[in-house]
């Protein structure tokens, strides 16, 4: 009798754990409902016809039944029901004075777009729902998917003209997100060049915080991330608290609008920037949105990341291992900070021979080593090899490298053409311009319209080429500008517009072509830094390059910050030379290796400077990095103690699955008033577990025993070295369960 009701537990436990996703339809009510991970979703069809939102939190009971969509009453003749009521997807017409999610203008003037439930059908992971306008024949399907695993729920909606004239669509979003009334505070990513990364957290008050970006790519300035937690900003919790999250999977121009509206509810609304934004659709055309993912987390901001993190590895990230994550990055060398523009045969193959010297996997020769490129003012656009720089092509490099034992990587910046160039000498109106205007440049460079088809077919062209003549394991995909003068002049005026989606399009597609011809080549999307991350890039980008400032003090703070939207496993980071070029602070080593080594590591200074201690210091921390690099980077993160506002100290850990492994990182700014670090408890560890203590680099306190419980290193924590003091101080250790 006790061993079936144990059994009968255990079958309930592993069903709770396994939590399978569901959407289910309920006739009588109208009610969508769908469950994932520790989360459910719900939207119903109100009796006018709108779908309107219902929840959006932790998992309900499997039997509880939400209720029908009941209308927002109309608060006064100024507010009106239907600006009232929180639509899934609300079209500009009947008085909306709060974002919508689709605005158009019809052939006869008419702009009046009211979006009523038609049908809907079930899919493998959730609802397709067709909604129509009251009286014209403009259809928009939103689809919903929700991951079992994580409960992030992926919005999109398909927008098609069936009537007999074009429309113009002139805002679309991909989803609307709605919270009720409550104090909520607003977290978002800002920055600039060489600044990314800022978390940045303020109450959400009535009106609109607008993140976007109008640049024609992702932009340093705001990135298209944002996590709504409830609660007053000076009670932000790391790891309590409500938190409701989303990404927008774009790496065009984009724009989220986070409203209080007069009610106090908050509605999230994310698409395609409206801004200078006007696609038309003609009869039987769609135009498909980005895909606009959100999620739940009752763990604070830090359950929040780690459940993004965790989608993307699995979800996101191409070249993963069926239902799987991709492998740890390569530990690379990139040339850059070390050679600049002055690229050639013998001084790469020097650096190579250092490289491989370290135990380094992958080299990766950067800019300069193309067309008539000694500087940034020519040679975009010709990517043939310079012949002054390497007689013999790139081969003798490559054979080099390989006969090292590394793999080879190599820069490109495919979407850009300098002046100074045969491309653009044979096809100046290829660039984004307006006719008989001033073409604006930035760094020397102007923007290639990669909307048209013959960029697309020359950009594909010469990237097949390039990876079919040699063997080229990688390529740094660089995007150095952001666009100007956004013209398209061999479209008809009114459909030049076009191009805010078009171009984007069409860099998807080369990249999904050249991984379809080229299936090993592994990409990186960097953009002057920053510029170009998003969830949309990420699934064709195996990794980013998070910033060009590589200060390693700097890079802790942005470190914290792209983690709260990003997994470390597409975090580059190299070590570099000391002082910093930037910020002309001198920091050791050691500290400068620490600091890399959170995200996936790689070396950019020039070692061929190194002295026989700094290489042997590095070669046995990279030595150490590779047999924790695993849990580093797609463990679970925990962000114990943040670097921001000036902090005297940082720390962050991470716990791989199965809570058998645990690494942490400890950081000093400087010392003051004799300070000593503060204990540091753990967390995510099995608390029955018995773990070894080892040191990656650094000493812990006298008395800390060699090997203890989870439930000690959580509960007491690991006091430090009294040693450990001073300015631009680190130690890592890490865990192994027994
Ligand atoms: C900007 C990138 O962020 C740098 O790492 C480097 O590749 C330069 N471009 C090369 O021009």
């Amino acid at each position: 009798m006790l061993k079936t009701f144990s059994a009968i537990l255990m079958f309930l436990g592993a069903a709770l754990m396994a939590q399978p996703s569901s959407g289910r339809f309920d006739q009588g009510s109208k009610v969508f409902r769908l469950d994932g991970g520790q989360v459910s979703y719900a939207f119903g069809v109100n009796a006018r016809g709108e779908l309107q939102q219902l929840y959006w939190g932790a998992r309900l009971g499997a039997t509880d039944r939400v209720p029908a969509a009941v209308s927002r009453r109309e608060w006064a003749s100024f507010d009106s029901s239907y600006n009232n009521t929180p639509q899934e997807f609300a079209g500009w017409g009947a008085g909306l004075f709060a974002e919508p999610a689709l605005k158009v203008t019809f052939a006869d003037g008419n702009r009046d777009l009211v979006l009523h439930y038609l049908s809907h059908t079930e899919t493998a992971d959730g609802f397709d729902v067709v909604l129509k306008d009251i009286s014209r024949e403009v259809y928009v399907t939103l689809h919903y998917a929700m991951d079992p695993e994580s409960g992030i729920l992926a919005r999109s909606a398909t927008i098609q003209n069936r009537e007999a004239q074009p429309v113009t669509v002139e805002q679309a979003a991909a989803a609307a997100w709605s919270l009720p009334a409550a104090r909520y505070t607003l977290n978002y990513l800002t920055g600039r060049w060489a600044g990314e990364w800022t978390l940045t957290q303020e109450a959400v008050h009535p009106g609109a915080r607008v993140i976007e970006s109008r640049r024609g790519s992702t932009g340093h300035q705001a990135n298209p991330w944002f996590a709504i937690a409830a609660g007053a900003p000076e009670q932000m919790q790391e790891q309590h608290g409500d938190v409701w999250f989303g990404a927008l999977a774009w790496s065009g121009s984009w724009r989220i609008t986070v409203e209080q509206d007069q009610l106090e509810q908050v509605r999230v609304t994310g698409g395609f920037n409206p801004f200078d934004f006007g696609y038309v659709l003609h009869p039987q055309e769609s135009l498909e949105t980005p895909v606009f993912y959100g999620g739940y987390s009752g763990n604070g901001l830090g359950g929040a990341s780690r459940l993004l993190q965790h989608f993307e590895l699995t979800h996101i990230l191409p070249h993963a291992a069926a239902g799987g994550a991709p492998k740890p990055r390569p530990v690379i060398y990139n040339s850059w900070e070390a050679t600049e523009f002055r690229v050639n045969e013998a001084g790469q193959m020097a650096l190579a021979e250092k490289a491989a010297a370290l135990g380094i996997d992958r080299f990766v020769m950067d800019d300069g080593w193309f067309g008539q490129r000694k500087d940034d003012h020519a040679g975009l656009g010709d990517w043939y090899v310079n012949k002054e720089k390497f007689p013999n092509g790139l081969k003798p490099l490559i054979d080099k490298v390989h006969g090292l034992g590394m793999s080879f990587g190599l820069w490109v910046e495919p979407e850009m053409v300098n002046p100074d160039s045969d491309l653009y000498r044979l096809h100046p109106d290829w660039v984004l311009s307006f006719p008989g205007r001033p073409r604006s440049e930035q760094r020397n460079q102007l923007v290639l319209n990669l909307a048209r088809p013959e960029v697309r077919a020359y950009l594909l062209s010469f990237l097949d080429k390039l990876l079919s003549e040699n063997d080229i394991a990688f390529l740094k995909w660089d995007y150095n500008r952001n666009w100007s003068e956004p013209g398209w002049d061999q479209l008809p005026a009114a459909e030049q517009k076009r191009v805010y989606v078009e171009y984007t399009r069409n860099l998807y597609s080369i990249l999904a072509e050249l991984e379809r011809k080229h299936p090993k080549v592994e990409f990186e999307s960097c953009s002057g830094g920053g510029g170009r991350v998003d969830l949309g890039i990420l699934r064709y980008a195996d990794e980013v390059w998070p910033s060009d400032n590589t200060d390693p003090f700097d890079r802790l703070t942005q470190q914290d910050g792209f983690t709260y939207a990003y997994t470390p496993q597409i975090m580059m980071a190299w070590v570099t030379d000391s002082p910093h070029w930037l910020n002309r602070r001198a920091t050791s080593l050691s500290y400068r290796m620490l600091s890399s080594m959170q995200g996936s590591l790689g070396i950019g200074a020039n070692i061929a400077n190194w002295t026989a201690e700094e290489t042997a210091l590095a070669k046995r921390l990279i030595a150490a990095y590779r047999q924790v690099q695993p849990t580093i980077v797609q463990g679970d993160l925990y962000r114990l103690i943040s670097p921001r506002q000036g902090s005297e100290f940082s720390a962050t850990q991470t716990v791989n699955a199965d809570k058998s492994q645990s690494v942490f990182f400890a950081f000093i700014h400087s010392t003051q008033e004799g300070h000593t670090f503060p204990q540091l408890k753990l967390q995510g560890l099995d608390p029955a577990g018995e773990y070894a203590l080892s040191a990656i680099e650094g000493k812990a306190g006298q008395g800390t025993p060699a090997e203890a419980s989870g439930a000690w290193w959580m509960n007491h924590g690991l006091d430090m070295d009294e040693g450990f003091r001073g300015d631009f101080q680190a130690v890592a250790f890490r865990l192994d369960r027994k």
